[in-house]
């Protein structure tokens, strides 16, 4: 295959897509998973790939911190795309961004960028959002603004309870701003203890602004998102627990409540933490199931080892990872003392990541995405 045939997409396509499917009548999503290592990137296009479903992938600040940079993301996840041969449609997006991030991202090989402005008042949220899309239309890229907040901490936005989006504020937000995408707080939280945001659900909010947008004629190019949507299973947190892990009073978001969230206007759901539970208990089952494996390549799995055994909290692998050089999780850990329980988590990912695309309807959507290139997407805002 040439280069070519590995180019990143807008997100403007693909929840284009999911907007046409639930017109249609068939409620969708286009699943959103945060990568920060090159094997969680192949789980996922694995996942999407078994599913015929198009994907966004996304990178936090944290996240490019970790790689050293977008530069370093952006190389990774198309390595990823090669190496499996990937000819589904994919965004690679930055998440929670801010405007410096943002304009990095567009410029080191991003096709979309979030920023959270959510801690400004309306009035400078929107100014915030409008000024990184005067940068990243022009080049083709998509935009994701935040309104509400979600309770949680999210990078150095942290919010101690949720504020509702006001769902009458919406088409006046896309308005004004012209963003692509909006993440409206609903009551869904970020982590794994959503128990207080599960009880806050308020989906009649997402009702209100769909319907909103699609009075003023938005809802084809403008698209709502869901945050903090991991299900947290349990089955994941048990066996993290079983072997030496520590996780209390978890709780995700019901399945049953996100196909609501869909049927009510949703049309891109962000996972993350399932996704780190899921290579958490993979490491955690590995050096379980083979006793002394570590001793085989200490430089490599001893202070992986160690730093789990020593944080029963971990559920970030960043927090373990990093006492690896990142090299090695910058490519495919062919034949390298890391493949094995990298087989493992890639098996694990993409089993999850299929299941939760075909609950959120984008399975089988990936031929109903316009292939639309980023430079063709840049002449289009601007014919606007
Ligand atoms: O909400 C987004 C993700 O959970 C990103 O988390 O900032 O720790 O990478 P992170
Ligand atoms: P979770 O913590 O529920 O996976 O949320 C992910 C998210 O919103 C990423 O922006
Ligand atoms: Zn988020």
């Amino acid at each position: 295959m040439s280069k070519q045939d590995f180019q990143l997409f807008s997100m403007v396509p693909l929840l284009r897509a999911a907007e046409q499917s639930s017109l249609n009548g068939r409620p969708a999503a286009i699943g959103a998973f945060n990568v920060n290592f090159y094997t969680q990137a192949e789980g996922i296009l694995e996942g999407l790939k078994r599913a015929d479903a198009p994907g966004i992938i996304q990178a936090s600040r944290g996240a490019n911190k970790f790689q050293g940079g977008p530069d370093k993301i952006s190389a990774m996840v198309l390595a990823a795309m090669k190496e499996t041969g990937h000819d589904l449609p994919v965004s690679l997006h930055l998440d929670h961004g801010d405007d410096e991030k943002g304009r990095e991202c567009v410029d080191n090989g991003f096709s979309s960028v979030m920023i959270d402005a959510s801690k400004l008042d309306l009035k400078d949220n929107i100014a915030a959002t409008k000024s990184i899309l005067n940068y990243a239309h022009p080049r083709g890229v998509s935009v994701e603004g935040e309104f509400g907040k979600l309770e949680g901490v999210e990078e150095d936005v942290i919010h101690e309870s949720t504020t509702y989006a006001d769902p009458f504020l919406v088409p006046h937000f896309f308005n004004e701003s012209k963003a692509d995408a909006l993440a409206v707080a609903y009551g869904t939280a970020h982590g794994p203890n959503k128990g207080k945001g599960t009880d806050k659900l308020a989906i009649h909010i997402v009702q209100a602004s769909y319907a909103g947008m699609k009075a003023y004629g938005q809802n084809e190019n403008h698209f709502l998102v869901g945050h903090g949507s991991s299900t947290v299973p349990k089955e994941l947190v048990e066996e993290i627990n079983r072997y030496g892990g520590g996780i209390k009073d978890s709780a995700g978001i019901p399945m049953q409540k996100i196909q609501e969230a869909i049927a009510a206007g949703i049309r891109k759901v962000n996972i993350d933490t399932d996704l780190r539970l899921g290579i958490t208990a993979a490491f955690r089952k590995f050096f379980h199931d083979n006793p002394g494996v570590e001793k085989k390549s200490p430089n490599v799995l001893v202070p992986i080892k160690q730093a789990l055994d020593s944080h029963p909290e971990f559920i970030d692998p960043r927090d373990y990872l990093k006492t690896i050089d990142i090299g090695l999780l910058r490519v495919h850990p062919r034949g390298g003392d890391l493949e094995p329980v990298m087989v493992l988590i890639k098996e694990r990912i993409a089993a999850h990541v299929e299941m939760l695309v075909r609950k959120f309807g984008s399975a089988g959507l990936a031929a109903s995405v316009e292939r639309v290139t980023l430079a063709e997407m840049a002449k289009r805002y601007d014919r606007n």
